[in-house]
């Protein structure tokens, strides 16, 4: 009888592998692909220069952004991230959101045309003003996924993953199953050049984030949480990098964005909101959010308490080397 493990041990002598495959070890030895100190990410940052003179950067611009992309440069913008509205007949008062209607702020902008015009429409403008190592990550409902599956195929961009946002107390169902998942399709525009940075070894296509409710503040219809926006900012772009939002809603991408020493341009029907996001503006400082990459990532002290046996091995080859450091 052949097991998992001596079949491995095969495959590892076929490969010629020298060293002990030890699952969990590379935990131990990651580093992220890109890095770079507060210093560094600063200076980055306050390099960057507006691409047009129609756009001061760090901007949101009230207007429709199809409109709004169209005085945009060619190859223009590092990063996009879009949370269109839904197109379904939702204003964000129903009491089934649990949400103070008096702080919703009015004018939230739905479609007329169909879901898919509409989709088709916007993504449309994205590969042109998209640098060939830009990303897209694209906010969507399951029940406006085909829409954008579809525009972004007629656009020409690549679907490189097709990430999951869990989020837990989705809205109460008696006879269904209660959603509580957004999808975010991450686009690119070129599939041999995007810009990507691995600062996780093992970065999953779930993640699993608590919404925002925002209790008792003035807020846009739908908020994003920071932390899943700032993800998709940290894989997906470097510090001083122009991150484009068409559908600027509450500000999380322009605060995320500051927040993480990125630039952000952006878009929003609704003039109403201008107060709100003045207001979210100054509160984020610039930079606050930032820590290196390296620096996120756990000790191998902390990795022990998980992968106890691979620290061991890690312990073991490190003083290894070091024995053998020293003789040379
Ligand atoms: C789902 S919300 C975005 C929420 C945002 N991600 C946040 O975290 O606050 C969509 C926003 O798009 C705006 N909007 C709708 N159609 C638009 C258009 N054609 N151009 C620009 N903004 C639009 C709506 O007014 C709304 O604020």
């Amino acid at each position: 009888m052949t097991t998992n493990t001596d079949s491995k041990k095969k495959d590892e002598t076929r490969k010629g592998r020298t060293k002990r495959y030890v699952p969990n070890l590379a935990e131990f030895y990651f580093k992220p692909a890109f890095d770079w100190s507060k210093a560094e990410a600063e200076n980055l940052y306050s390099e960057t220069k507006s691409p047009s003179p129609n756009f001061e950067l760090d901007t949101i611009s009230f207007e429709d952004c199809v409109v709004g992309m169209k005085r945009l440069p060619d190859a223009s913008i590092d990063m996009v991230i879009a949370d269109p509205p839904f197109g379904i007949a939702f204003n964000g008062k129903s009491s089934v959101y649990n949400r103070d209607e008096r702080l919703v702020v009015e004018g939230y902008e739905e479609t007329s045309e169909s879901y898919q015009e509409f989709t088709s429409r916007w993504l449309s403008k994205l590969p042109r003003i998209m640098k060939p190592e830009s990303s897209a990550y694209v906010f969507s409902g399951w029940t406006n996924l085909d829409a954008v599956l579809q525009g972004a195929r007629d656009a020409g961009l690549v679907t490189l993953n097709h990430l999951i946002w869990h989020y837990p107390f989705g809205v109460y169902t008696k006879r269904r199953f209660v959603t509580s998942h957004y999808h975010i399709v991450l686009l690119v525009k070129n599939s041999q050049k995007y810009f990507f940075n691995k600062i996780e070894n093992y970065p999953e296509d779930v993640w699993s984030v608590k919404r925002q409710y925002r209790t008792g503040l003035t807020k846009n219809a739908t908020t994003l949480p920071l932390e899943v926006v700032s993800r998709c900012i940290d894989f997906s772009s470097k510090p001083g990098d122009i991150v484009l939002d068409p559908f600027m809603g509450n500000g999380t991408t322009a605060v995320a964005a500051k927040m993480n020493f990125r630039h952000f341009l952006g878009f929003e029907i609704n003039e109403k909101l201008r107060p709100l996001l003045e207001k979210e503006l100054a509160k984020a400082k610039l930079g606050g959010s930032y820590i290196p990459y390296s620096d996120r990532l756990p000790t191998a002290e902390e990795l022990a308490k998980t992968y106890p046996k691979a620290y061991r091995e890690y312990v073991r080859r490190e003083k290894k080397q070091k024995r053998a450091a020293k003789r040379d």
